[in-house]
């Protein structure tokens, strides 16, 4: 089965074609940009977590696969995922507390309860088919995150295009542009009506606890609501289509699932580790000559670190390739390493438990509808995924 499966995700695929794990190595970028290629599970942890490389995508020499990167408004304040010390530190942990272990159990009845009624939905359609994707992967998280943030869910197909856009590597610059810019307008309204009007989620805590402090600056909150809103839908809907599709496939691994204990934590990891969805944003550019994988890379050195490579690293995973739920461990760098370390990764994993437990007991029939050759993969995409995943049950 495994070997029928599509390529492993890698946005840069077009011009970089490491697949495999092995030496530092240079490569050209469609944009012409030449720039490292670190694909070793160790090289890439040394990047990640060396200050000699920097988040900073306004420096020129960070990787612009497309160069098409579209530049935030020059008023606009660096997110959290393109902070460097001393900068990042502080501002993330002023956020960290909402994705604390006691917050995201208090959210679990919740996520249950979003994925029960997506389910009741989808099951109550007479065909008994669907498109996963519209019925299950996409909105879960969507509604998970508005709900945290206080971002109105009505607005869902509105900020759901543009990011789709935005996170293309197909569309025109000019779309993307427009698209960053509506959606920073539509996240900057909603700040200011909740400075007015103070409001308990995510945003109106942040705005009450930095006012308390002293330290509220409201475009500092519009790029870090932008970057949520955006990170909190567009990455766990794709793993729980590619997750799902990944365990139909393998009936073995999903009736090992099924019979576990713990059932489905120990296969979440490994459906992220197998997919590695998000290497694109844990590139960076070097600022001080460093040694890394028995290389120098030079200051104004962009890095490409190749999560999925190094994810299937033979001399961390055994025999890599085979998807095996009961591989145990988390040292995957599916959500990054270091410092940038996935803010959301517990989330995620809650919310990837709860839908695959949930999804499968419910319905033990499910069935992919369409051959794997006409299944549309986000291969014009930075995060890897489907676009839509045709069932029956
Ligand atoms: C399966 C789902 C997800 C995957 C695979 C994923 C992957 C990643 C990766 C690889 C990074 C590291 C970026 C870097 O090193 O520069 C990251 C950072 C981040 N993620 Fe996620 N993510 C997921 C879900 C989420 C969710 C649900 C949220 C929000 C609620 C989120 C919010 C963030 C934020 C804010 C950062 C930046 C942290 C920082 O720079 O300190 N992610 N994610």
């Amino acid at each position: 089965m495994q070997d029928s499966f599509p390529p492993r995700a890698c946005p840069f695929h077009d011009e970089v074609s490491v697949t495999e794990p092995g030496p530092m190595t240079r490569v050209t970028l469609l944009s012409g940009q030449e720039v490292w290629a670190a694909s070793r599970h160790a090289d890439v942890r040394a990047v990640l977590t060396d200050p000699a490389f920097s988040s900073d995508r306004a420096n020129p020499g960070f990787p612009n696969p497309t160069g098409r990167r579209v530049a935030q408004d020059r008023r606009a304040k660096p997110s959290l995922i393109a902070m460097d010390p001393p900068e990042h530190g502080p501002a993330r942990r002023a956020v960290l507390g909402e994705f604390t272990v006691k917050r995201l159990a208090a959210l679990r009845p919740r996520i249950q309860q979003i994925v029960d009624d997506h389910l009741d939905r989808m099951l109550a359609i007479e065909s008994r088919t669907a498109d996963l994707v519209e019925a299950l992967a996409q909105p879960v998280p969507s509604l998970v995150i508005c709900e945290q943030l206080g971002v109105p869910y009505d607005d869902h197909e509105f900020f759901q295009s543009r990011s789709k856009t935005l996170l293309s590597r197909s569309a025109a610059v000019e779309d993307m542009r427009s698209s960053l810019d509506e959606l920073r307008a539509y996240v900057d309204k909603l700040v200011s009506e909740k400075e007015s009007a103070p409001t308990d989620d995510l945003i109106g805590r942040q705005i009450a606890k930095h006012r308390a402090e002293g330290t509220y600056d409201h475009e500092a909150l519009v790029s870090l609501a932008l970057l949520l809103l955006i990170a909190g839908h567009e990455t766990t809907a794709n793993m729980i289509s590619i997750g799902t599709l990944a365990l139909l496939r393998q009936p073995e691994q999903l009736a090992l699932l099924m019979a576990g204990q713990d059932r489905t934590t120990g296969a979440v990891e490994e459906l992220l580790r197998q997919f590695t969805i998000a290497e694109f944003v844990t590139s960076r550019v070097a600022v001080a000559d460093t040694e890394i994988g028995g290389v120098t890379v030079k200051a104004g050195d962009g890095v490409l670190t190749l999560g999925n490579a190094a994810n299937h690293d033979p001399a961390v995973f055994a025999d890599p390739e085979r998807l095996d739920v009961t591989r145990g461990g988390r040292n995957h760098i599916a959500f990054g390493y270091g410092a940038h370390q996935c803010l959301g990764q517990n989330l995620a994993r809650e919310e990837l438990r709860i839908v695959f437990d949930t999804l499968f007991t419910r319905v033990p029939t499910l069935r992919v509808d369409v051959p794997l050759s006409e299944l549309p993969f986000k291969d014009d995409a930075t995060i890897y995924g489907l676009h839509s995943l045709p069932v029956s049950w």
